[in-house]
């Protein structure tokens, strides 16, 4: 299996729609303060994808289903990395059928794909590439059958698990921001998750210190980092603008109450 050399140099991306049963019946950890509102959702998403646009030659769009209530967060059913495509056995029932959908559109790509098996469990939003080595977060929805699952299918990889705290994935709290850069939300959460990857690494990357727990998850994409907006979250906002990096903002209000970040938006492929 041939791996991508060039990381975070992406050509195409994947994205979906947000179904109308998104306010009702998406997954979330607690409810939100304030209910869903679902057209600026969509006007937050139709941004988001115009933003991707600018900055990946070629968006596969794909239609929303309203039985799959979280089918727009498309980053958990598949892991791409190259010219593979794990698809993910992902824990909770009512997100199983978009395996299949992701996996269909990774293979009219051109991707080549393997299918998780039990006992294994794995979402998306808790692998963490850093282009050198995978870390990947024990969760409510991956497990270390998951890791070692991955870890055979990218065996190019070193894959460390790393327990993920008060948080859905592991990408609510570290994304990558720059080549060896790593986001982390400034909390207690994120430094244990940064004293644990920077314990088990096989290389050395440098933190980028995120005020807002919110603002952790960024998407960096062909030498631009894509961060939530500076209305959101001026002082995590600011961190990023101070960069040496062009970057680009989106507002994130809906998707986030549940639990859905930037990343979870989009498949990336190089
Ligand atoms: N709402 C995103 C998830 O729980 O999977």
């Amino acid at each position: 299996m041939s791996i991508g050399s060039r990381p975070f140099h992406y050509t195409r991306a994947i994205v979906r729609h947000i179904p109308d049963t998104l306010a009702d019946n998406a997954l979330r950890m607690n409810e939100p303060a304030s209910p869903i509102d679902l057209e600026r959702a969509r006007q937050q998403h139709a941004n988001y994808v115009c933003q991707l646009r600018q900055l990946v030659p070629d968006v596969l769009v794909l239609p929303g289903d309203d039985s799959q209530p979280d089918c727009v967060f498309v980053e958990d059913p598949v892991v791409v990395c190259g010219n593979v495509a794990l698809v993910c056995r992902m824990a909770p029932e009512s997100r199983r059928s978009e395996a299949a959908v992701l996996k269909a559109a990774v293979e009219s790509l051109g991707l080549l794909t393997v299918e998780m098996t039990e006992p294994a469990l794995m979402d998306g939003g808790d692998v963490l590439f850093t282009g050198r080595e995978f870390f990947v977060g024990l969760s409510s929805r991956t497990n270390q059958d998951g890791v070692e699952f991955l870890a055979s299918v990218f065996s190019q990889y070193k894959a460390t698990s790393i327990r993920v705290l008060d948080s859905l994935h592991l990408k609510s709290l570290a994304t990558m921001a720059g080549d060896d850069v790593i986001a982390i939300a400034d909390n207690p959460a994120g430094r244990q998750t940064w004293k644990d990857i920077s314990h088990l690494a096989a290389f050395q990357y440098t933190p980028l210190w995120i005020p807002d727990f919110g603002a952790a998850n960024v998407v960096y994409i062909n030498g631009c980092i894509l961060h939530r907006s500076s209305r959101e979250f001026p002082a995590s906002a600011q961190v990023f603008k101070s960069l040496n990096c062009p970057t680009r903002e989106v507002e994130n209000s809906e998707l986030s109450k549940v639990d859905g970040a930037l990343t979870c938006c989009s498949v990336l492929i190089n």
